[in-house]
């Protein structure tokens, strides 16, 4: 399983960058607007640093505003990433950008059938919402578990990018289940690196080593 930041601040992206480990990044509006920065400036320095997909979310409710603003989005380098609402219309417009070469990621899916459907329509990615699911007393987790088996069972090549995660134990669990891709916020990454035992073994070496040296 790969990793992503879900995230539009760019000095966490450069930070977890530089750990070797960043495979991509997904935005979405709620993300953009906690930047504080304009959408397509942020865009176009996120992609100054990554090499991965770059996923922009488009806000037109219909396909032809969802296909306008994707094309206008893509233009900005290849491995922009068009992120698209599950809907009908969102359907359709994840059909154009599969016939034209442009990778999409479909986003808010609550359901196997969802992303099913998204695949179907040729979509790069689907995104399970694995925390809002959680939210609502529902296992997301167990969704992206589905969601692989059936992917597997019926050979479809679109990447689950376990989506909504709110702690480590999401991480580990759905690597298990399969899961190709999962997006994090910045702070999991943070709790991922840490163990109460490896920071008491740091201090107790540390220790070790002074008495040594003052022997
Ligand atoms: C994924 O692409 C979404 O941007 C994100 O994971 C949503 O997470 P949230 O439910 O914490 O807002």
């Amino acid at each position: 399983m790969k990793f992503f930041l879900d995230t539009a601040i760019i000095e966490e992206i450069r930070e977890v960058n530089e750990l070797g480990i960043l495979a991509g990044v997904t935005t979405n509006p709620s993300l953009i607007a906690k930047s504080g920065r304009i959408f397509e400036e942020v865009l176009q320095e996120i992609l100054t640093i990554v090499d991965g997909s770059v996923s922009a979310e488009v806000i037109s409710r219909d396909a032809e505003g969802m296909i306008q603003e994707g094309e206008r989005l893509a233009a900005y380098g290849k491995n922009v990433t068009i992120k698209v609402p599950m809907t009908l219309e969102g359907l359709k417009a994840v059909h154009h950008f599969s016939k034209k070469g442009i990778s999409t990621n479909v986003t808010l899916i609550f359901s196997a059938n969802q992303a099913l459907l998204a695949a179907r329509a040729g979509a790069t990615y689907v995104s399970p919402f694995l925390g809002r699911l959680d939210d609502i007393s529902h296992d997301g987790v167990q969704l992206v578990d589905e969601i692989a088996r059936m992917f597997e069972q019926h050979q479809l090549p679109t990447e689950i990018i376990a989506a909504s995660i709110r702690h480590p134990y999401h991480v580990s669990a759905v690597a298990q289940v399969g899961a190709h891709i999962a997006t994090l916020p910045y702070s999991v990454i943070k709790q991922l690196v840490k163990h109460p035992l490896t920071d008491q073994g740091i201090e107790k070496f540390e220790q070790d080593w002074e008495k040594a040296l003052k022997k």
